[in-house]
């Protein structure tokens, strides 16, 4: 597949990435860009990490989600008492000849949704983690390849409670992107009691498997001017000597809000980067990889406000659009 000519098929590319939205809009009642962020996630073979308090519809989303892409998908509930294998799979004694063959864990779908991730033990975890990383894994010491597309969205609920293990940055850092879910405005929350009044929607599939890849590969095919590089090492410069942050963005959140910029691009049916695709991204990617000084942890600074600054101090050089 030659990768710059399906970019001529931008307006198609365009139109089908609105089918979607609209589609996860019937069931989701809220914003566009969020639906938006898991599509452009999804084309960037990116993880998502869907974060907020109990009931703002992380589970809802991530389903009508997935019920879009008619890919296979299965949800794991994690729980404290989740083992590794329930991720991941067993051998079972086949009671026909004896021998013993691989019942496949959950793990093995195109679409897995990882519901309240930090409800299970860190060994739990890493399975998880572990296969979003590899795209594969390892049962009883044998290797298993996950078929793509393969795209993990997990939940997790940012409240401290009793029984819940928060992910370590290093495994934070595994996900392109992570996305907050706020309470909707009133208006939207209107909405939402409306339509619970009538039939509620089911999403149903629009995109299939093989497209999701096509997709993915047409990525490749969007250019990136060498200032838009620029702005991207910089922003990640900037919260790396910032001095409220005790770990910056890496090398991997740069080259993810590059990736995903590229992603955003082709969705639009643009065959180019432009400055908006990395400011409408810079949140959601390079967030929360960032680790806060205690200090800037005690009096409240949120990492999405670095970023921010990062953007408003960080200088576009001229012929970047
Ligand atoms: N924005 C919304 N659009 C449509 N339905 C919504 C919205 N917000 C909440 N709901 C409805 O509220 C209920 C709770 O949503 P859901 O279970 O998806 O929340 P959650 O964030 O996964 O909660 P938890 O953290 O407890 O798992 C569902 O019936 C869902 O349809
Ligand atoms: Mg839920």
């Amino acid at each position: 597949m030659e990768a710059r000519a399906q970019v001529d098929h931008a307006a198609q590319i365009a139109e089908r990435a609105r089918a979607v939205i609209d589609e996860v809009a019937r069931v989701f009642i809220g914003p566009r860009e969020i639906i938006e962020l898991l599509l452009v996630s999804a084309v960037a073979k990116g993880h998502v990490l869907l974060e907020g308090v109990p009931g703002v519809a992380k589970t809802t989303l991530a389903k009508a989600f997935a019920a879009t892409l008619g890919s296979t998908y299965r949800r794991i509930q994690f729980t404290p008492d989740l083992l590794p294998a329930d991720i991941t799979g067993t051998y079972v004694l086949s009671p026909k000849d004896g021998t013993f063959v691989l019942r496949e864990g959950p793990i093995f779908a195109n679409v897995v949704l990882g519901d309240e991730i930090n409800r299970a033990p860190a060994k739990t975890q890493s399975a998880l983690l572990e296969a979003m990383q590899e795209t594969q894994v390892t049962i009883e010491g044998e290797t298993r390849v996950l078929p793509p597309p393969f795209l993990v969205i997990a939940t997790q609920n940012p409240v401290e409670q009793e029984g819940t293990y928060p992910l370590p940055e290093a495994q934070i850092d595994r996900f392109l992107m992570m996305i907050q879910m706020r309470y909707p405005s009133r208006e939207d929350e209107r909405r939402i009691l409306k339509s619970f009044m009538s039939v509620v929607p089911q999403a149903r599939r629009v995109l299939g498997p093989e497209e999701i890849l096509w997709l993915q590969e047409a990525v490749r095919g969007v250019h990136v001017e060498d200032e838009i590089l620029d702005y991207i090492t910089a922003l990640s410069a900037f919260t790396r000597n910032h001095g409220r942050v005790f770990l910056g963005a890496s090398p991997r959140a740069s080259l993810g809000l590059l990736h995903a910029a590229r992603a955003r691009a082709l969705l639009a049916g643009r065959a180019y980067v432009v400055p908006d695709d990395i400011k409408s991204l810079a949140v959601p990617v390079l967030a929360h990889r960032l680790v806060l000084t205690p200090e800037a942890e005690m009096d409240g600074t949120s990492r999405d406000s670095v970023i921010v600054e990062a953007m408003q101090k960080v200088p576009l050089r001229r012929g970047a659009g």
